[in-house]
């Protein structure tokens, strides 16, 4: 059986930087999840007909990462039948062996229930704020309003809103380093891995 490390959180907490570095320290299999909502919001027409045909190229694409391409990711991420046509291939991800790591808002509570690790990564908004906008070159103040916006719509839908597992381990970064942060990750997993 694959080993299962899900991660959850709002915009910019660190999933995916905390993604990245288990799956390396670990030889696992990471997805971030995010991108297939992205590359979907960024293919533009009918969204399910969009993520039904995604391929390696859609998620290549070099604008995934901005500001625009994340508020569109959230806005169709929001529709029921888009993530029904998103679920197989995250499952088809996650049953790899030796594991894997998937991060994004519903990997703990609705695509990997059974994952042996779950973490739920947060941090202030006006962190989360000032990482991303340090990252996209944008203001923060500009960045603190789309975070929130996005935060909100990402909570408040019915079709598999953002929140914590009640499994999971809360991982709350804002005062913590890449390497500190990485490091009780690490930890975690090996309380579980023995
Ligand atoms: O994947 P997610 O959107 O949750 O966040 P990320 O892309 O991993 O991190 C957002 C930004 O915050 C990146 O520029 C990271 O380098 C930075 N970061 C940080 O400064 N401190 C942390 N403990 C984690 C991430
Ligand atoms: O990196 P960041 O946290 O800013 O965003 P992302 O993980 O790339 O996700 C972009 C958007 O896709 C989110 O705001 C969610 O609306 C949606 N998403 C989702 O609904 N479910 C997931 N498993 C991952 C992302």
């Amino acid at each position: 059986m694959p080993f299962i490390i899900a991660i959850d959180g709002p915009a910019a907490s660190g999933k995916g930087t905390i993604a990245r570095a288990l799956a390396a320290h670990f030889g696992f299999h990471h997805l971030d999840t995010g991108l297939l909502y992205r590359a979907t919001g960024a293919k533009g027409g009918d969204p399910v007909t969009a993520a039904l045909s995604l391929d390696a190229s859609d998620l290549a694409r070099a604008d995934l990462r901005s500001a625009e391409a994340g508020q569109a990711a959230s806005r169709i991420a929001a529709i029921p039948e888009v993530r029904a046509a998103l679920v197989d291939f995250q499952h088809r991800f996650a049953a790899q062996e030796p594991g894997a790591v998937l991060d994004g808002r519903d990997i703990g509570t609705v695509i990997c229930p059974d994952a042996a690790v779950k973490l739920y990564v947060t941090a202030s908004d006006q962190v989360r704020a000032r990482r991303r906008a340090a990252e996209l070159g944008a203001d923060p103040e500009e960045m603190l309003a789309q975070l929130q916006e996005r935060d909100r719509r990402d909570s408040e839908r019915t079709a598999a809103p953002l929140k914590p597992a009640p499994d999971a381990v809360l991982l709350d970064t804002t005062h913590l380093g890449i390497p500190e942060a990485i490091a009780q990750a690490i930890a975690q997993v090996n309380k579980v891995r023995g």
